[in-house]
């Protein structure tokens, strides 16, 4: 355990310090290569832990404290160690004792006996701590507090449910690829295999529990894919048809383009700006038997790749703040500025605007993305209609999963990611 929490604390480190916890555990797979699956998983699930209830992790340790930790790395592993104590199910004593000689190695030999002693003050005042931390939004919820008080603004009914959903473990959910077999057929395989599951949509599959991909039948050959039931909803919005010509302009990793692919016979050009990304769509592409044009360029430039000819439909899948997604990333909420929204929401209108002139009169288009944040949902989408007198916004009929919420804002629950969708037609 003490390897485990010692690398847990130096990623969680790092995450604060700027890096992506995604690249930071390609970063471990790649530096240590002799830790087991087993061992990969512990530090994995310690990190998302960690950063999943770090405002309330560090208003817990700072009343444990008399002054400010001074010591970065000592401070990342008190945090590794009180989620595993108050979270988790692993023995108490063996937690405190494997983080005191975990700290061996991190600095002077008084910090061995601050680690001791705080690890066992939190045991001792557990229930007092725990009530005490819970006083702040911070301590309560675990997001900084520019994001609580725009939640509490943008959602006054729902934030706390919303916030909250954002700190469950996501579940893992199937795409049926329904030119390969069916609903009744797939969930039929999955009993056979003892893979206990249920239909949550038209094509979705809720795992009990999550498994590798390697583990999930069918995958291999392109039978399912993993995709959240939100973003599931995208291309069925797009009225496809065989023969249209049909622009997904942000592709990377190709989960929608797939989905569209599924769908119908459809002429498709693959966009992203990240070639590095596009691989990953490459491999989905081939893995499921589909085909696309797949094209490295910005959807804000359009002039640098696109060949003049119009598309009927465009899925735009913007760049966005991901706030609707962080129990997938939750270091996207300590990453994420409150600048970082307005800077996205600029973006975004310019790659719209852009996109725009490449949709046939009459074709459609799909604005999308994984924040639950308005300025880049509704607001964004109003003001794109008051610069384009040609564009009308379309009835969805089918995303919302709350009525009380904007037209297309899907808000995170035990089993949606929190998605917003606004279709566009051009006259
Ligand atoms: C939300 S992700 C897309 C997810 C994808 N649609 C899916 O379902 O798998 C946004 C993508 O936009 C890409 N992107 C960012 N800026 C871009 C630009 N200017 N032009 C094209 N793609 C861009 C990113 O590389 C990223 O892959």
């Amino acid at each position: 355990m003490q390897e485990v929490q010692r690398l847990a604390s130096a990623v969680v480190l790092r995450v604060l310090a700027g890096r992506s916890l995604d690249s930071e555990m390609a970063v471990l797979r790649r530096d240590h290569p002799g830790l087991s699956a087993q061992q990969r998983a512990a530090v994995q699930d310690l990190c998302f832990g960690t950063l999943r209830f770090l405002g309330h992790l560090d208003a817990v340790l700072e009343a444990l404290l008399d002054k400010p930790l001074r010591d970065a790395r000592l401070a990342s592993l008190l945090r590794v160690a009180l989620y595993q104590l108050e979270f988790t199910k692993a023995a108490q004593h063996a937690i405190v004792d494997q983080a005191v000689r975990a700290c061996e190695r991190l600095g002077p030999a008084s910090a061995k006996g601050l680690v001791n002693a705080v690890l066992r003050n939190f045991l001792r005042r557990r229930p007092q701590l725990i009530a005490q931390a819970r006083h702040s939004d911070v301590g309560r919820f675990s997001y900084p507090q520019w994001w609580v008080d725009k939640a509490r603004r943008q959602y006054p009914r729902h934030y706390i449910a919303m916030l909250d959903a954002g700190n469950l473990r996501p579940p893992l959910t199937l795409r049926v690829n329904r030119r390969r077999t069916t609903m009744a057929g797939y969930l039929a395989q999955l009993e056979a295999s003892g893979v206990a599951a249920r239909a949550i949509g038209e094509a979705a599959v809720l795992l009990d529990q999550p498994r590798p991909v390697a583990d999930i039948p069918g995958f291999a050959e392109g039978l399912v894919s993993v995709q959240d039931a939100a973003a599931q909803c995208a291309a069925p919005l797009l009225d496809l048809r065989p023969g249209l010509a049909v622009l997904d302009a942000c592709a990377a990793p190709g989960g929608k383009t797939a989905h569209m692919l599924e769908l119908a016979d459809i002429d498709l050009t693959a966009l992203d700006s990240d070639g590095a990304r596009l691989a990953r769509v490459r491999a989905n592409l081939t893995r499921l038997k589909l085909t696309a044009h797949v094209v490295c360029g910005d959807a804000c430039d359009p002039g640098s790749w696109w060949g003049g000819r119009t598309f009927d439909r465009i899925l735009a899948d913007v760049p966005c703040s991901a706030s609707g997604v962080v129990r997938r990333h939750p270091d996207i909420k300590w990453l994420r500025r409150a600048a970082d929204i307005a800077q996205f929401a600029r973006t975004q209108a310019r790659m719209l605007d852009a996109l725009w002139q490449l949709l046939a009169s009459g074709g459609k288009l799909l604005y999308a993305t994984c924040s639950v944040f308005h300025e880049e949902n509704q607001l964004q989408v109003d003001q794109f209609l008051e610069r384009h007198r040609d564009a009308r916004r379309l009835i969805l009929p089918r995303v919302e999963t709350n009525p009380q919420q904007p037209a297309g804002q899907i808000l995170p629950d035990e089993r949606h990611d929190g998605f917003f969708y606004a279709l566009v037609q051009k006259n």
